[in-house]
């Protein structure tokens, strides 16, 4: 399965660098990203869609780094934002390749993105359509999709389930903004309506939700031809595949959620006399999440009554999805080999407040202590990019690791840049 690739295993190295070595070298707590394994993935995708476009969502993880990476690899890249489109530019990133998304993108956000010439806005509400067309320049014309809800239920949490209607993305079919939308594109000559889009969730384990998404996705292609006349040639279904945090935990692969999804289009297209769109794909966490570990260090080990804390200088705050949507998460002893049994213990951050729990139920060494080294596996997707400065403590830095090198890729955050900030009185 595609997501044996996160390592469990209390492996010393990644990237051919020994873990212990790079908690020394750039201090904990850090994000350690494998390069070469961001790039198989990336591989993985294209290979097993070849027709598609394949684009990378960068609220996953982005840096200058990773998004030349995305470029080198050929993806496109999904952004929601002016910073996530600021990075992409400043490494070069071709615009026709980016995909800018959002719900309230902003004036200045949508005049960046146009300006630039980013390939696909993706329209997420009826009032946005002018606004687009109004920033093209004369003679020019803008290639949309409009984000629709498929009302297709998906996603590992609330708050990550994106595809059903009672939440705040796309346009519904029900109410009859999905149609109006489509009717306002077509008239407008500054926007070319490429296609249509929708985002199920995220953390997403089985291909059925792709298949019934598709299914509705294609018929409402052919709702537009039957209405309009007009054959739209793209069809963007979002990204949202899982991965494993946990051993044992079972994800589709690349290559099977594209033979499912392939299928499903390709059929649901044939019973509609409809042509086979061309396909876009945004997985996120799929491509960075496996590749990347988090380094933090022993500070202190406490047996209270219920339970035994491992208390480490991570926190929260560098990994909020524990207390976001009860994620959970393993840990091993990196650095040094234990002979004894492993117990399970909770492993906390320093911050203020008594949520702050990064993992729970973790086997760890029983003869674990203050100093040793503990590696945090497959977080290399929405940790970073989720990072905070709670209680005033600077970000962990990126470090990516390749072939037995390792390099700084995002600093760390030190308290001068927090200080930076404040005006003062
Ligand atoms: N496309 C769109 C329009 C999206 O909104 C997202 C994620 C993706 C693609 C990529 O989804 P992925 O393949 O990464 O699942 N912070 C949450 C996840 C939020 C996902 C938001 N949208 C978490 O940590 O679980």
């Amino acid at each position: 399965p595609w997501s044996a690739t996160t390592r469990f295993e209390p492996v010393a190295r990644t990237g051919g660098v020994p873990l212990a070595d790079l908690a020394e070298r750039f201090g904990t707590p850090a994000y350690v990203l494998d390069e070469a394994d961001v790039r198989q993935r990336c591989r993985a995708y294209r290979s097993a869609l070849p027709g598609a476009r394949v684009v990378y969502a960068a609220k996953a993880f982005l840096c200058r780094a990773m998004a030349a990476w995305i470029r080198e690899e050929g993806l496109g890249l999904d952004v929601c934002s002016g910073g996530e489109l600021a990075i992409a530019r400043s490494v070069g990133f071709p615009a026709d390749r980016i995909v800018f998304h959002g719900n309230a993108k902003s004036p200045g956000e949508l005049r960046q993105a146009v300006e630039c010439g980013v390939g696909r806005v993706v329209v997420d509400n009826l009032a946005e359509i002018t606004r687009i067309a109004g920033l093209v320049p004369p003679g020019g014309r803008q290639k949309v999709l409009l984000r629709v809800i498929p009302d297709v239920e998906a996603g590992a949490h609330p708050a990550v389930r994106t595809g059903g209607e009672g939440q705040k993305f796309g346009l519904s079919v029900a109410t009859g903004d999905a149609a109006a939308a489509v009717a306002r594109v077509l008239r407008q000559p500054e926007l070319e309506l490429a296609g249509l889009h929708c985002h199920l969730g995220s953390q997403i384990r089985t291909p059925e939700p792709y298949e019934e998404a598709a299914h509705v996705m294609v018929e409402q292609l052919a709702r537009v031809r039957d209405t309009y006349g007009v054959v739209l040639p793209e069809l963007d279904l979002g990204g949202g595949q899982g991965i494993a945090y946990l051993e044992g935990e079972y994800f589709l692969t690349p290559a099977d959620f594209a033979v499912r999804v392939v299928k499903a289009v390709e059929e649901r297209a044939a019973a509609l006399g409809l042509p086979v769109p061309r396909l876009i794909v945004e997985p996120g966490r799929s491509v960075s999440g496996p590749a990347g570990l988090t380094l933090y260090r022993v500070v202190a080990v406490k047996r209270a009554l219920t339970r035994t804390f491992v208390a480490v200088d991570g926190r929260m705050s560098d990994n909020p999805r524990p207390s976001l949507y009860g994620a959970r998460y393993t840990a091993r002893l990196v650095g040094r080999r234990s002979g004894m049994p492993d117990r399970p213990v909770t492993l906390v951050g320093h911050h203020c407040e008594a949520g702050d729990v990064l993992a729970d139920d973790v086997p760890l060494p029983a003869d674990v202590r203050p100093g040793d080294v503990l590696a945090v596996p497959a977080t290399g997707a929405y940790h970073h990019s989720m990072a905070s400065t709670y209680n005033l403590t600077g970000r962990p830095p990126v470090v990516a690791v390749h072939d037995g090198t390792a390099r700084l890729i995002v600093r760390r955050e030190e308290i001068d840049d927090l200080l930076r900030r404040d005006v003062g009185l």
